[in-house]
């Protein structure tokens, strides 16, 4: 009655789901029996013997008490151990970005590959989706490979997988999520991986491109020049992002933040919401007015952002396409309304939530 089993996950999850319906079959059956015998033997009118009416029975209460509530403990720790496996990808799973909007999956391989609608994976290899939504709530499912799981806008999910079998699967969107919600679909290749180093080399189904890396660099030298402020050292225009991944940030506030996805994702789109500890609001907001910066846009920032690990020596200041000058210290930093033409200067939106984009 289930689907084929496409990913290492399958099989387990199979078969708790399995053991999870023999055990309630096995105890409906035992109830009902009981219930149907005790109902035909007491029935209106019959001769069973009802002198000794019994009130206790400490012996039965504990034989019907304590079976079941072992077997639910031990299916209850079964069930734990599988969902804290499921929400923990690997550290050496391979990063696949998706994106869902009404009505599509947009996904994003490392290496500049994008694809629509489409999956392409290798097999034996461990897989982590890095998910979010532009829109509404959307839900990425693969019922051969039993995984599920919201794709929610303003805030990064995350979902792991190893696909077993080489072949074409099913992909939906489990969440209703407006009129063509059902359109909303497409498919997961798993391919051998020499296939599919291939495929990714010749650049997927598209034309060949930049990294993700490449074009997160692209947008933080270049195009949006957070590199103005944002050099290997803290200074006085901005905190330096090297190393700074997966750290605790001391905030204007007093409290501590952990820089992870969201933590970035939101210092970009809505930089006023916490300021980091010694600096003021002079960072360009680039969440408003919305849509300066698309979902993919961020992706590629935050790779970037990854990438520049403590220690290592800035990118020569040759080597990037940036006007130089804006890199010494006698240039003035842009204030946010001079970098921004429609940036708030009076901050009045520091409230707003990226949700509200
Ligand atoms: C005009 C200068 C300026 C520009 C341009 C700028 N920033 Fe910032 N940024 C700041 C300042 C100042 C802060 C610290 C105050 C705050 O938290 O907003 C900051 C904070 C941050 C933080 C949080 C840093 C931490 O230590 O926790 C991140 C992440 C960030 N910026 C990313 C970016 C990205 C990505 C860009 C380009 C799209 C960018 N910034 C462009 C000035 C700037």
């Amino acid at each position: 009655m289930a689907p084929e089993q496409g990913s290492a996950y399958a099989g387990p999850y199979d078969l708790i789901f399995a053991a999870i319906t023999a055990l309630t079959i096995l105890f409906s059956v035992i109830v009902f029996a009981c219930v149907l015998f005790f109902a035909i033997k007491y029935r209106a009118g019959s001769k069973a013997d009802r002198s000794r009416p019994q009130h206790e029975n400490l012996r039965i209460e504990i034989a019907w008490s304590l079976p079941p509530m072992v077997l639910g403990i031990l299916i209850f720790a079964w069930g734990a151990v599988m969902y804290v496996d499921l929400r923990n990808p690997p550290k050496n799973a391979m990063e696949i970005f998706v994106i869902g909007k009404q009505w599509m999956w947009h996904i994003q391989h490392p290496n500049g590959v994008r694809e629509m609608n489409e999956l392409h994976v290798p097999s034996g290899v461990p897989i982590k989706l890095t998910m979010i939504s532009q829109d509404v709530i959307h839900s990425f499912y693969v019922p051969q490979f039993r995984i599920q799981y919201m794709v929610i806008p303003g805030r990064y999910t995350y979902q792991w997988f190893t696909p077993t079998k080489p072949g074409k699967y099913y992909l939906f969107c489990a969440q209703h999520c407006g009129t063509l919600h059902s359109e909303m679909g497409g498919y997961v290749y798993v391919m051998p991986p020499a296939k599919y180093a291939e495929w990714l080399a010749q650049g997927g189904s598209g034309p060949q491109q930049l990294t993700m890396q490449q074009q997160g660099e692209q947008l933080y030298t270049s195009k949006l020049n957070c590199v103005n402020c944002h050099t290997s050292t803290d200074t006085e225009r901005g905190p330096s992002l090297y190393g700074l991944y997966g750290k605790q940030v001391k905030m204007a506030g007093g409290e501590t933040q952990t820089a992870d996805n969201d933590y970035m994702r939101e210092s970009i789109l809505n930089p006023y919401s916490h300021l980091v500890a010694g600096y003021t609001n002079t960072m360009p907001d680039y969440g408003h007015p919305a849509g300066q910066l698309t979902e993919e846009d961020i992706d590629k920032l935050l790779l970037y952002i990854k990438s520049l690990s403590a220690g290592t020596t800035p990118p020569p200041a040759g080597a990037t396409t940036t006007t130089n000058s804006a890199l010494t210290p006698a240039v003035t930093p842009p204030t946010p309304t001079a970098a921004q033409g429609n940036a708030n200067p009076n901050n009045t939106n520091q409230n707003r939530s990226p949700l509200t984009r």
